[in-house]
């Protein structure tokens, strides 16, 4: 299928590692020009030397914390002044701090919102006005299964990752007029350090082998086994094409069949 995204040009945020390093890929693969961020130099460097050694081209990179409004500012410019418009937003972050409600303070809760929820809320609204003027645009922010259904530990993600849905769907019925789409993936387990760092904290906490929980995981979803990040990609960059003109204001799940819900 061409997905005929070829020229379009797209920004990436969490994108040195795991679903959005994938995905950066998966959008090159398909000639489209990638901004692609993260909030730490030395992993964007170690990103580049492995997409040059790859041969790709058209990308740029650019630091980002999404926790700092100046930092997701500066990186929407680079956009524009790079590539002079912004076509294509994956919204995308690092995994919120986990723990349980009693665990969390004011200042987790605010990190928390800024990281998950805001960072998301303020590129957006920076990208649905050059994707107006393009009368053509896709935003899609990468939630996760915990959306459906909660994951225990795991609060911030759990609200603010909703909160991010509901956001979302209401964008969509603002902004449809403008041929502009706006969707979520919803991953379920995928091997990257996220869940690797998750699988820690539960095999500390029962004093058994991460090993042994990243089984337990397999085995907990109906294809028995894992995701891996180039199965969060590649729907993803479905979505983006034109072949999904017609999806909008919606979450699609990559689990495995995970979540429990019909
Ligand atoms: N893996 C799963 O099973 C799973 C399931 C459901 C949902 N998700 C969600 O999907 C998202 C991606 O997960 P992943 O598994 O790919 O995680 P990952 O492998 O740990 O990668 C996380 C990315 O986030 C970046 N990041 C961390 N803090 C940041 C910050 N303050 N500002 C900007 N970027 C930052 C990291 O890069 P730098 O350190 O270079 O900044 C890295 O590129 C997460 O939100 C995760 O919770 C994952």
């Amino acid at each position: 299928m061409d997905l005929n995204l070829k020229g379009k040009v797209a920004v990436i945020t969490a994108a040195s590692k795991g679903i959005g390093k994938s995905i950066a890929e998966g959008l090159l693969n398909e000639g489209v020009k990638v901004l692609i961020s993260s909030s730490n130099r030395e992993n964007l460097r170690q990103l580049d030397a492995e997409f040059s050694e790859k041969g790709f081209t058209g990308y740029s990179l650019e630091v980002c914390d999404l926790n700092l409004k100046s930092d997701i500012e500066r990186l929407f410019a680079k956009a524009i002044l790079e590539f002079d418009t912004v076509d294509i937003l994956i919204n995308n972050c690092g995994g919120p701090k986990a723990g349980a409600p009693s665990s969390m303070n004011d200042s987790d809760w605010q990190k928390g919102y800024e990281h998950t929820l805001l960072s998301a809320v303020l590129l957006t609204s920076l990208a649905v006005e050059e994707m107006k003027k393009n009368k053509w645009g896709r935003i899609i922010n990468i939630t996760s299964l915990s959306v459906k259904q909660p994951i225990d530990n795991l609060t911030l993600s759990n609200a603010f990752r909703s909160a991010l849905t509901a956001y979302a769907k209401t964008l969509s019925l603002e902004v449809g007029q403008y041929n502009i789409t706006v969707n979520n993936i919803m991953p379920g387990y995928t091997l990257t350090e996220r869940l690797d760092h998750l699988a820690a904290i539960k095999a500390d906490e029962r004093g058994i082998d991460k090993a042994e929980i990243l089984r337990e995981m397999a085995e907990n979803v109906p294809l028995k086994r894992l995701g891996k990040p180039e199965e969060i990609a590649n729907i993803t960059v479905f979505l983006c094409s034109d072949a999904a003109a017609y999806i909008n204001g919606t979450s699609i799940p990559a689990d495995g069949g995970l979540i429990k819900t019909i």
